[in-house]
């Protein structure tokens, strides 16, 4: 088991973390312990949950219905209120057992009622083990805006069990290995040289990967938990990326974040280049590895209209300025603010 020690809690990934999960329980004496899941776990991680972490047998179980448009200040709502006729105290803990909605939703849940009760991430897709339960970004979205409301409040501990990663399908894994891809372009060219030797999917989601991809994150996070500088650097890909995925949602398209991502780190690898920030071998490195993995996407004239309208409205902008995360070679982050509009259109034409 590996132990990455993040601001004020640690981080436990390995088969063997469970065991340090029952340390955690027996050491801390909660009063009640609350387990939000959704349709999905509930079905498939709970059982194991509650077979390895025995102690949580007594726990109160919140099942939410499954998908992004739960995350929403109505469920808020129905989890507050569950809290409160259950009698939760402010020495109750909720556990979040699930994917980015879960550890967001429920992340603001705690860190919002009696003002602020601990909660713990159990993250069950590759995508919440590498990033979202990582870093104590929680929230929801709000009137169509991903993550409108929240709060920067980080969990007492994280557990990343591998074996949750078992029911996932294969698309679910290379979901998650965007972000894998993202931190080693921005953070660490000899993690990047360990990825493109990878030869099947299954060695996506080893639990090598995922340690390295969780420590690099964690390092940044370190140094940045508000975001007003290098955090910023985990948004490569993300410019584009996010409006890529906002624009296909309301078309009704069926689109994983990761798959947005992976898109979005190729258009953006082509602005990094004439902006001298990678080379052309390095920017034909990148894009051939990730269209390796991904799919094509097809951007019509109608999607490419909506995407320019949310990178404009994107609030990783500076006033007017455009800015991207862009790498600085392989392995290394600037922040680029200016990128002229011209610029993005020639990358979404292009791609
Ligand atoms: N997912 C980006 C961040 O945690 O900052």
């Amino acid at each position: 088991m590996a132990t990455i020690k993040a601001n004020s809690y640690n981080i436990y990934i390995g088969d063997k973390s469970f065991d340090a999960l029952n340390t955690f329980l027996t050491k801390n004496k909660y009063s009640h312990y609350y387990i939000l899941c959704d349709e999905h776990t509930f079905e498939f991680c709970l059982p194991t949950l509650l077979f390895l972490a025995p102690l949580l047998n007594e726990a109160e179980i919140i099942e939410l219905e499954s998908g992004e448009d739960k995350k929403t200040l109505e469920t808020c709502l129905q989890v507050w209120g569950a809290l409160t006729d259950t009698g939760a105290d402010k020495k109750s803990l909720i556990i979040n057992l699930g994917g980015g909605v879960i550890s967001d939703l429920g992340g603001f849940v705690a860190s919002t009622f009696k003002r602020g009760i601990d909660c713990i991430n159990i993250p069950t897709t590759l995508l919440s083990m590498v990033d979202a339960s990582v870093g104590g970004k929680t929230g929801v979205d709000f009137e169509g805006i991903k993550n409108h409301i929240g709060t920067t409040a980080e969990p007492k501990a994280i557990f990343v069990n591998p074996v949750f990663l078992e029911t996932l399908s294969e698309r679910q894994i290379k979901n998650g290995y965007a972000e894998v891809i993202k931190i080693a372009l921005i953070a660490d060219i000899n993690f990047w040289k360990e990825l493109k030797k990878l030869i099947s999917v299954s060695e996506f989601s080893s639990e090598k990967i995922i340690t390295k991809a969780i420590a690099l994150k964690n390092s940044i996070v370190k140094k940045d938990l508000h975001e007003k500088n290098l955090r910023k650097s985990l948004n490569f890909g993300h410019n584009i990326g996010h409006a890529l995925e906002s624009a296909l949602i309301k078309q009704n398209k069926d689109i994983l974040h990761g798959e947005a991502i992976a898109a979005g780190m190729i258009m953006e690898a082509e602005i990094a280049k004439p902006l001298k920030r990678i080379s052309l071998k390095e920017q034909k490195e990148i894009t051939d590895y990730i269209r390796s993995i991904y799919k094509n996407i097809k951007i019509t004239k109608e999607t490419e209209t909506q995407l320019l309208q949310y990178i404009l409205h994107d609030k990783k902008n500076e006033g007017d300025d455009l800015c991207f995360a862009l790498p600085n070679g392989i392995g290394a982050y600037e922040l680029y603010c200016g990128v002229k509009l011209d610029l993005i259109k020639k990358a979404i034409s292009n791609y």
